[in-house]
């Protein structure tokens, strides 16, 4: 099964490609983990990534094409993968059915979860994640009990650069202008399915696992 998680920055793709990965046994592709990944290693795609990452934009199309070819290739994507925030514009979703055609492979489901405007901002300013093992917290919605430090291994607790408000909004602005016309590429092709991605985890996740089981 070859699945997208379609949907602006904060609807919940990470979140629900966890629990999918556990359900299926697909691999999870995040663009987002493997560029902040290449910034943390200071690889030469991370250093001409990092810039752009923080302001907000889109890293261009060639660079992000040459991380998800190669990760579709690896042995783990031969029974299906699950690609989160990727693709992002018209032409690396072009590329990518060629990618996946030159594999005799196709997308099956694109599920977009669409979630508002004022909801997205509260959900990423408030976004924590701990430096050491990765878990997400939200100073909110789900507080770590020691304030600023992870409940599972002790390690500092920090906020993505993008994650601050004004980023936000202006990825937001990028995902309307550039990310957004995929929706009707997808509808297009009969492949896409829009949940609604706020209220409960579980219940978006019940939705998830019915499209996909249907
Ligand atoms: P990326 O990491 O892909 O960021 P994004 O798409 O902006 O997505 P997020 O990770 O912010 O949100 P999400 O939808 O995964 O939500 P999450 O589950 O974390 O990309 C970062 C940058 O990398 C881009 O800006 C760009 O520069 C570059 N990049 C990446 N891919 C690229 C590409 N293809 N082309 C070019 N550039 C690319 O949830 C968010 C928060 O909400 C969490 O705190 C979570 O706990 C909470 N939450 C989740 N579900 C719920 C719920 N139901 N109710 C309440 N809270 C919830």
């Amino acid at each position: 099964m070859n699945l997208i998680l379609f949907g602006p920055p904060g609807a919940g793709k990470g979140t629900q490609a966890q629990y999918i990965v556990e359900r299926f046994g697909l691999p999870q592709i995040s663009t987002g983990d493997m560029l902040r990944a290449a910034v943390k290693a200071q690889t030469p795609l991370g250093l001409k990534a990092k810039t752009i990452m923080d302001a907000g934009g889109l890293v261009s199309d060639e660079l992000v094409l040459g991380i998800v070819s190669e990760r579709l290739a690896q042995p783990d994507c031969v029974n299906g993968f699950i690609l989160d925030g990727f693709p992002r514009t018209i032409p690396q979703a072009d590329a990518l059915v060629d990618v996946l055609s030159g594999m005799g492979k196709s997308i099956d489901h694109v599920i977009s979860l669409e979630v508002d405007t004022d909801e997205i901002v509260q959900r990423l300013s408030g976004r924590r994640t701990c430096s050491a093992c990765g878990k997400g917290y939200h100073v909110v919605n789900a507080p770590s009990r020691a304030d600023g430090f992870c409940d599972v291994c002790g390690s500092a607790l920090l906020q993505r650069d993008d994650d601050r408000e004004d980023t936000v909004k202006h990825r937001l602005a990028v995902y309307d202008q550039q990310t957004a016309p995929l929706k009707k590429y997808y509808e297009q092709s009969g492949v896409l399915r829009s949940i609604t991605g706020t209220g409960a985890v579980e219940e978006i996740q019940r939705q998830i696992v019915a499209i996909l089981e249907g």
